[in-house]
């Protein structure tokens, strides 16, 4: 967990450094990462998983060249899906063999870079890509070892934008009436590839293992039905990423040793029934690893009470720096962090600087009923998909990540400035 307390006046420190220390040093808003916190958990996916698996870190949570160094370290791998990824990968010095490389729409040029950069894998993901990458991988003189990802037409219970196993969706070829068969026969005729497993990933924030057991289910079917067309038993499968965190209170994760325990169970024992060698099992957390790791930082601007509704606490950010409640109705929690107070709670909206009224960064919550502006308050677990997802809108310049250790930060991406945002202006 992170290392979160209070001092004596009530103010909120993280890995040993107070919260107002850290808005007068980096300003707000701010990510305030826990590097402890976060080097933990992708240790515990490691350690739960053991030397038999593979634990695929995605990079589109959020990912910078600290991170990079940070999972190296702690024998993590890295998942990218776009070419930027894919050079933050390099340059924080994540070792080629140790990427995957994903997307439903890869540009040959991504392609042909992460082939001569020696990723481990790329995900197939339709009947074209099959083509494209093996007819690359052959003009380069390379036999690139790649997954298929399959869609296995269960429901995840999680918001539609993020369900991805069910078949009317962009991603992967279903497994229904044969495709993934057929793009596994493909696969196997194309010299310029060496196919390795398959790959399904049913979606993000899902708290139900079943869905999961479904899918590792159907995955292991497919490679009983390779195996008894071509004789082939593939070696690895890949089963994505997606369990849930905690938001609020109400959401109960499960801890990597269970999720280890339930899929390298249900793989096993399928495996068995269907007389096939277990392959090596692979799996790509996010939102698990990073997600819990940060808070956002931000300081009260205006607070206004519309009587008989509820409180608006404007801060100095919102939708540009943490999309999700706009977009998913995420749900978040906040906590007043620079003093103690002793007053009433009151019912409030935290709502950011933007010009629109969706706007909002925490929908409903309560705060003492004596916040001020200059308050600081924080948005716990806000580590994944928030600075990742972060936009410019109204030119606003996107906040810093400090990461926080030991009673000392440092900021791992900076501030933008205004001028960032004018040197693309080149009118
Ligand atoms: N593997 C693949 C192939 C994925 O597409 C994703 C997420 C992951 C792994 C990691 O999933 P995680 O463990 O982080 O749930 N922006 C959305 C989430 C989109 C997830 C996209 N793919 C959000 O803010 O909730």
């Amino acid at each position: 967990a992170q290392t979160v307390t209070r001092d004596a006046h009530g103010v909120v420190t993280v890995g040993g450094i107070g919260v107002k220390q850290l808005a007068e040093e980096f300003g707000t808003p701010a990510y305030i990462l826990d590097e402890a916190d976060f080097r933990a958990r992708a240790r515990a996916w490691r350690t739960a998983f053991g030397p038999g698996a593979d634990v695929f870190y995605a990079g589109k949570a959020f990912l910078s060249r600290a991170v990079v160094r940070w999972l190296d370290e702690e024998g993590l791998n890295l998942d990218v899906c776009s070419g930027g990824e894919l050079a933050t990968a390099l340059s924080g010095g994540m070792p080629a063999d140790r990427i995957a490389f994903h997307g439903n729409n890869k540009s040959t040029a991504e392609i042909e870079r992460a082939i001569r950069a020696g990723v481990g894998r790329i995900v197939l993901d339709s009947f074209q890509e099959i083509v494209r990458v093996a007819h690359i991988a052959r003009s380069l003189g390379v036999r690139q070892r790649v997954q298929i990802r399959v869609t296995v037409g269960v429901e995840a219970h999680t918001h539609e934008f993020i369900a991805t196993a069910h078949e009317d969706q962009k991603f992967g070829i279903p497994l229904a009436g044969g495709q993934a068969a057929e793009a596994v026969r493909r696969a196997l005729q194309l010299d310029g590839l060496e196919l390795i497993g398959i790959h399904s990933h049913i979606g993000s924030q899902i708290f139900d293992m079943s869905g999961f057991e479904v899918a590792a289910h159907r995955v292991v079917g497919l490679l009983r039905e390779i195996r008894d067309e071509h004789g082939v038993e593939l070696p690895e499968i890949d089963l994505g990423g997606g369990l849930g965190i905690a938001y609020t209170s109400d959401d109960d994760p499960r801890e990597p040793h269970e999720i280890a325990k339930a899929l390298t169970e249900i793989v096993g024992r399928e495996c068995e029934a269907a007389g096939l060698r277990t392959p090596r099992i692979s799996v790509e957390p996010g939102r698990a690893i990073v997600g819990p790791t940060a808070f956002t930082l931000y300081e009260v601007g205006t607070v206004k009470p519309l009587a008989g509704l509820r409180t608006y606490v404007s801060v100095d950010g919102g939708m540009s720096d943490n999309i999700r409640t706009a977009l998913y109705d995420a749900e978040y929690s906040v906590a007043l962090v620079s003093r103690a107070s002793d007053a009433e709670p009151m019912l409030v909206r935290v709502v950011g600087k933007h010009c629109e009224s969706g706007d909002i960064v925490v929908r409903d919550a309560f705060l003492p009923a004596d916040l001020a502006p200059g308050d600081l308050i924080a948005v716990p677990a806000t580590g994944a998909y928030c600075r990742s997802m972060a936009s410019n809108y109204n030119h606003v310049p996107r906040p810093p990540v400090v990461a926080v250790r030991d009673g000392e930060a440092r900021v791992i991406v900076r501030r933008e400035t205004e001028e960032d945002l004018l040197r693309l202006d080149v009118g």
